[in-house]
């Protein structure tokens, strides 16, 4: 039997970067789901698809490639915006759940994140972390990691951005972004990335 750890929360939290370093600790497989949505609405904008046709997205999605997910091809932020008004379609969001419950059976285990894995993709996963931070705190850090790379930022736009992003992944009828009931909280918004790994590895560690 395989295990499974389900990692969700809002954009920019840290659970990205968690996901990796638990995934490359235990030596488990990593899905960061997001890409998930993201290649599909890329692909539909590639393709001069329509965004708002659920039947012509959900064929799309149908046909995703897991292996073929970088983020560097799908960080672009008019892709992160196209996503998440696909991910209100319940028929997208049934294709996608699908491949990535096929994915968290590989062995020996798995790393999901993303923003309904505790709650819908693996409601049954034996560790769930729901890793938040402030708003103000992760949009300096969107802020801080574009200037890192040598990008231009504005950080009220950046605040904005994530607002918006959370009231829609919150606030839609279908999957909505919440903790599921026995997931474990990590508040990144005063401790670092790093200790909210030590915290991660005991809640792991108890549950192997
Ligand atoms: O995490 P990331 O910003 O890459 O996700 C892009 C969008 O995909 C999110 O804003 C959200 O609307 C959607 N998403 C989702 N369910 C997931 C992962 C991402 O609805 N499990």
């Amino acid at each position: 039997m395989t295990f499974t750890i389900a990692i969700d929360g809002p954009a920019a939290a840290g659970k990205g970067t968690l996901s990796r370093r638990i995934a490359e600790e235990y030596g488990f497989h990593h899905l960061d789901t997001g890409l998930t949505y993201r290649a599909t609405a890329k692909a539909l904008l590639d393709r001069g698809l329509p965004l708002d046709d659920e039947a012509v997205a959900a064929d799309v999605a149908r046909h995703l490639d897991l292996g073929g997910l970088d983020r560097s091809v799908l960080s672009a932020h008019a892709i992160g915006e196209a996503a998440s008004k696909i991910a209100v379609m319940p028929s997208v969001r049934r294709a996608l759940v699908e491949a990535q419950q096929g994915f968290a059976a590989r062995e020996p285990g798995t790393v999901l994140d993303g923003r309904d894995i505790g709650t819908v993709v693996c409601p049954d996963a034996p560790v769930k972390l729901y890793v938040t931070a402030s708003a103000e705190v992760r949009a300096k850090r969107r802020h801080d990691e574009i200037v890192a790379g040598g990008g231009v930022a504005d950080y009220g736009t950046i605040l904005e951005d994530i607002r918006r992003r959370d009231e829609r992944d919150m606030g839609r009828a279908d999957s909505p972004l919440k903790p599921a009931d026995d997931a474990h909280l990590l508040d990144t918004s005063e401790v670092s990335i790093e200790a909210a790994f030590s915290a991660a590895k005991s809640f792991i560690d108890a549950a192997l």
